[in-house]
This record gives C-alpha cells, structure tokens and sequence, in this order.
C-alpha cells in the first residue's frame, strides 16, 4: 500500500529519538510517520567540495522527503555554499532552493552565515568569499518564532518617537520606546577551531558552528520540539539540541563520522541515552 511517497511496510520500524543513524538519510526519514518534525537543520554535502565516499547526492528526493515529514508549520535550515569552478559560481544553493520548493516548502527567509575569519584563499579577481546561505524553508507559515533580539539605544529610541510627532507628554513615557528589536538576518560567527570547544569534532573536515545550531534551533523550536539533522556529521545538531532540551535524530552515512559525533556527544548524554545505532 502506499502513503504518498512512502510505502505502508516501511513504516514498520519505530524510529528512536536522541539517535544517530548509520545510514543514508533517505532510509531515515522513510521509517519516520508524516508530519513528524518540528525542524531540520542541516548542511548537506554539496559541489563535491569534499569527498564523502563519492556518494550521489539526490536533492529533490531528500526535499521531497523532508516535506512529507515535516510538521505544518516545521522548517528546515539548509546551510549550503557554492562553489567556483573555472571562475563561475555553480549556484548549486539556488538549484536546491528551487527544488525545496518544488517540493511544497515556502522560502521563508533567506539568511547569511557570514564567517569573521573565513579561511584565506586567492580569489583573483573578487573579494574574499565569507558566508554561505542558510535558507529558511517553512511548510506554511512557521508556527513557532522565538527571535534573538538587541537591545537599542535609548537615543534612537527616543528619535523613533520624534518622527512619530507623538507630543510631549509621551516623550515622557519612555517606557513605551521599544528596548529591544529582532537582530539581521545575516548571522557572523568564528569559524574553525573556535566554532567548538570539542575537539574531536574537528575530526570530521566540515563542521558548522556550535552557536548558529542553537541559535536556528532556539529561534523556531519550542522545549521538547523535535529537531532532525539529515547529515549530522559530527554531531553538531544534537549537541546543540540536546543543551537547549529539544529531542533530536540524525541521519549520517559515514560509519566513521558516527564515532566522532557518538564520541563528542558521550560527555553530554546521560548514562541511559544511546547516541548511534
Ligand atoms: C557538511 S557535512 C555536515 C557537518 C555537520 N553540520 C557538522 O557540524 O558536523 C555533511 C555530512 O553528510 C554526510 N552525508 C552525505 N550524504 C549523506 C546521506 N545521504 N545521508 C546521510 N548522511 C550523508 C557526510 O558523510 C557528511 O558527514
């Protein structure tokens, strides 16, 4: 029997929480019911930039895939770069934006991971390359939107009001000037062995900041949410998801990328939970 893109007999095999899964992600996510995920984060293998056992990367499948199981309402954050061959940028982000939406995802918000210390490299004649895309894929509209604000200076605040032509009285009432707003979409964090204070997850040659984990994680998840990584790499997503009390599962095809992240994760995990299977 089928169920939209999955068969009926797939689903027969329960999937754990707070579990890494030795596998291809396209096994994972089959086992999983519909509509099961809060969130996705992830940065897929792209461009070839780095050699993960040749493995054929099929991106409209795996859209496909996380559509089906993502809750209405759930997102996915795709971190994805491109990469220049010959002088011409291969745009592979955009190929897979189109096929996130293809797949039925709303692009909710296109963001900027931008790198403070990208690593130097000659880029002739351009600037340095520093960030990369974190899109912000939603199945309808995102249902939970914790954002990181700022404060702002009370002098623009107090400008804000004098546009506003409010009247005396309430420049009074300062207290009514917003303290605080929603910081950019462009998000700035240290790369390299400053991105984690674990080292063995340096092992693995392509991780992604711990911070840009909590922070997506904490801005469109609630405690308790479920929060999937469909590459999980070393591990980075369910460290970050594990601190701020989210459940999480990951997919990773690498045997040996499981043992780093099983490794990292071992301090943080409590005696009863099993990180790999
Ligand atoms: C860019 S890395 C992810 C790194 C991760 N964000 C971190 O911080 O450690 C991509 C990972 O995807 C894994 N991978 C590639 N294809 C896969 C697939 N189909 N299913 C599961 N994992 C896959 C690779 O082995 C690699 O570890």
């Amino acid at each position: 029997m089928e169920t939209g893109f999955w068969r009926f007999e797939d689903l027969t095999e329960m999937i754990k929480t707070n579990t890494i899964y030795t596998e291809n992600c396209l096994e994972t996510l089959r086992r999983m019911e519909d509509e099961f995920l809060h969130m996705t984060i992830t940065s897929p293998p792209y461009d070839d930039l780095r050699e993960y056992n040749g493995y054929h990367f099929p991106v409209e499948e795996i859209a496909a895939g996380l559509f089906a199981k993502t809750r209405t309402g759930g997102v996915v954050i795709w971190v994805v770069g491109d990469r220049t061959v010959n002088g011409d940028e291969t745009l592979t982000s955009f190929r897979h934006a189109f096929a996130f939406k293809d797949a039925g995802f709303r692009v909710h918000d296109t963001m900027i991971y931008a790198k403070n210390n990208p690593i130097p490299s000659d880029c002739g004649k351009r600037y340095r390359q520093c960030f990369e895309y974190m899109f912000c894929f939603s199945k309808g509209q995102p249902e939970t939107f914790n954002p990181i604000t700022q404060p702002i200076k009370q002098e623009k605040a107090f400008k804000s009001f004098r546009i506003t032509k409010v009247g005396r009285n309430d420049l009074a009432h300062d207290h009514l000037a917003p303290k605080e707003r929603k910081v950019n979409n462009i998000f700035s964090y240290n790369v390299g062995t400053s991105s984690s204070r674990d080292k063995i997850a340096f092992e693995h040659p392509a991780i992604f900041p711990e911070q840009l984990a909590e922070d997506q994680i904490s801005t469109w998840t609630n405690e308790g949410d479920l929060v999937y990584d469909c590459f999980m790499g070393s591990g980075t997503t369910a460290k970050a998801a594990h601190r701020l009390g989210r459940r999480w599962i990951g997919s990773e095809i690498s045997a040996d990328y499981v043992r780093i992240a099983n490794e990292r994760l071992r301090p943080y995990l409590s005696s009863r939970e099993e990180a790999a299977v």
